[in-house]
């Protein structure tokens, strides 16, 4: 198995006694893997159930966690013949008010990721009805309630869980009594419905789900977490008390729930964050780097005045055992970190570039930034990007998709009516012009929020963005020719959920690679994110280094790996630190400015309030201090990369 640097990762302890988790763990290497497994055992038992002429209940889940088992599922099916005609479903959740083709509907996405593609009978199915009057609602669900219990109870519940900690739409303060029932939808699980439905005023109040007790009766229990996002609220269900404000913590009691993680989900867990704490471990260079990092950490003290006393008091007494002096080993991982740290991530010229984390050769590169929407660029590596020009670097930027769904109606309409006056004033209005704005005018005017944009209007959106990336850009000091728009295909669904990775995208990526030749790439490492935009470019690139492994100049080729909007890397995982001065900081900023649309309140702004410039600069203001705390020198910012060592050329 290889994690993000491409090194072996399984067998990460040698022992894991895993004495701080109160349920049964799997850890995968991704969410794919993950959900490949879980595919399987509902298959096999789906296969035993019709060798023995019976039925098999499934409890179904909703929402990005569960689509790779209906995906692996529907392939199955497909190319295995495994028939669903035996299996009788029961999904969790409905949110209320609900029409069943809706595009949010609980409803449609279980037609269109799994029911619409297998054999299984449609009386077979049951989801709870978000179209009923609501006097009717209570009666509704005492009867799905009973339906459960007439089939026979459930044999395999499928669950995700919300950063809340609610599984179906259990909230906190959910009791570990109820049944299936009307409930409100807390605060954050609304927020996080926002990019389903476009707006928070859109996002119903309501929904209906089945309860704790009634996913209790289920005989086996999967709880699916993927991506890092859900790595706190992991920890707490796992590791934590049995507790109301963690409905999910109620699973402890079960006695057949299996907790299947991919990497990212599991991060906060002591087995990962600090596994010394949980078994004996295999000291590679890096765990030591991140036992002596944690350490310091722990104590508040620099690496150079960590003593015996503070390894041995905080279970690290058998990485001394191991090193046998703590002064070295302090002194070899301040050193480590210190030479993450460097002013020149294109390299130094005619510099010793022994310890340096860049090549001083050749003195001048060729450089392509990938950026996945058109403002990663800025936000997440603007500082280094304005480096690398400025220290003479053929700088390329490859903005990946075109971003159009991410901008403001407002906005778009705004554009359409500087189109037409423009061309008015200029007396260059043509009929068919003015059949066209006029169109795109009418159709934002009277747009329902529950609507999809007219093709017409995802142009102007993408280009209100192209033209804000190629300001930034250019800001930055690029020309023209040296600014690339991809627009890759897959991104083009006009709704945030995506279509799969295609051979037209990784041929844009590819072609890109070739005719720049470069020596450094930087992409997008959000390896957190396991459906998102990034995950999907990174991809991209991923499988372009491998058609391209062959090629003489891969051999010089680094690829570097920024993190997204979202997350930095731990400090232990740095392989280069970009400092930043307070003006430089300042002028990341200004480029960051460039994207206007974004501005203020996009319209999908995660699960964060602050603004994106805001984000970047108190993740690199955040970075700077960490290592000032660990005894390294101060700076105003830092941007942080890893270096991704896949293929051979490492
Ligand atoms: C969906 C459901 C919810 C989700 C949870 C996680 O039927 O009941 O509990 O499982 O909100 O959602 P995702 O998977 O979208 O992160």
């Amino acid at each position: 198995m290889n994690d993000v640097k491409g090194r072996i990762t399984s067998g990460y302890l040698k022992y894991e006694l895993k004495t701080f988790e109160k349920m049964p763990v799997r850890i995968w290497d991704d969410a794919r893997e993950a959900s490949r497994y879980v595919a399987q055992s509902i298959a096999l038992a789906i296969r035993q159930k019709q060798q023995d002429g019976e039925k098999i209940v499934l409890g179904l889940a909703t929402g990005s966690t569960p689509i790779k088992v209906y995906e692996e599922l529907v392939r199955m099916h497909k190319e295995e013949g495994l028939s669903f005609r035996n299996v009788v479903t029961f999904n969790l959740d409905e949110y209320y008010p609900m029409p069943k083709e809706a595009r949010q509907s609980y409803w449609r996405f279980m037609h269109e990721y799994l029911f619409d593609h297998v054999d299984i009978l449609p009386e077979n199915i049951h989801i709870p009805d978000g179209t009923l009057p609501i006097e009717e609602v209570a009666a509704y669900c005492e009867r799905y309630e009973k339906m459960i219990d007439l089939a026979g109870g459930i044999d395999i519940q499928l669950l995700g869980i919300g950063r809340t900690g609610h599984i179906g739409f259990n909230e906190p303060g959910s009791w570990e009594t109820s049944t299936t029932r009307m409930v409100r939808l807390d605060h954050l699980t609304r927020h996080d419905a926002i990019k389903d439905f476009g707006s928070e005023d859109e996002v119903p109040y309501r929904a209906i789900t089945m309860g704790i007790a009634s996913i209790f009766k289920a005989r086996i229990i999967y709880l699916m977490a993927f991506g890092q996002h859900k790595a706190s609220i992991i920890r707490e269900a796992v590791e934590g008390d049995i507790s109301h404000s963690v409905p999910a913590s109620f699973l402890q009691k079960h006695p057949n729930t299996r907790i299947i993680l991919d990497r990212s989900a599991a991060e906060d867990l002591t087995r990962m964050k600090a596994p010394w704490l949980v078994g004996i471990c295999n000291w590679t260079d890096d765990l030591i780097c991140k036992a002596v990092v944690w350490l310091s950490q722990k104590t508040g003290k620099p690496i150079l005045k960590l003593t015996d006393e503070d390894y041995n008091e905080h279970g690290l007494s058998e990485l001394l055992i191991e090193e046998a002096n703590y002064y070295e080993l302090n002194i070899r991982i301040f050193n480590r970190l210190q030479r993450t740290i460097t002013g020149w991530p294109g390299g130094k010229p005619n510099a010793d570039d022994t310890n340096r984390p860049e090549r001083a050769h050749p003195a001048s590169k060729r450089v392509i930034i990938f950026s996945p929407h058109p403002d990663d660029d800025v936000i997440s590596m603007g500082g280094t990007f304005q480096r690398l020009v400025d220290q003479g670097h053929d700088v390329h930027v490859a903005y990946q998709t075109s971003g159009n769904i991410a901008v403001h109606d407002h906005d778009a309409l705004r554009y359409a009516e500087f189109m037409l006056e423009f061309d008015q004033m200029q007396q260059a209005l043509t009929d068919s012009n003015r059949a066209l704005y006029e169109k795109v005018i009418h159709f934002l005017r009277h747009k329902r929020a529950d609507q999809l944009d007219i093709p017409e209007v995802r142009t102007i959106k993408g280009l209100i963005r192209r033209g804000e990336a190629r300001a930034g850009a250019r800001f930055v000091g690029l020309n023209d020719d040296h600014i690339h728009f991809l627009d890759m295909p897959f991104y083009e669904t006009g709704v945030a959920r995506k279509a799969p990775l295609s051979e037209a995208d990784i041929q844009l990526v590819t072609h890109l690679l070739e005719r720049v030749q470069p020596h450094q790439v930087y992409a997008a490492g959000d390896l957190a994110d396991p459906h998102g935009t990034h995950r999907v470019c990174l991809d991209a690139i991923f499988e372009a280094f491998r058609r391209l492994r062959e090629r003489p100049w891969m051999k010089d080729c680094w690829l570097w790996l920024y993190r997204g909007a979202w997350h930095e890397w731990a400090v232990h995982e740095i392989e280069m630190a970009v400092p930043m001065s307070p003006l430089q900081l300042r002028r990341k900023r200004q480029a960051i400015f460039m994207h206007q649309s974004q501005k203020d309140r996009p319209p999908f702004p995660g699960d964060d309030n602050r603004e994106f410039w805001q984000r970047a600069e108190d993740r690199n203001r955040a970075t700077a201090h960490t290592y000032r705390q660990l005894g390294l020198a101060e700076y105003e910012a830092m941007e942080a990369f890893v270096r991704w060592k896949g293929l051979d050329n490492a």
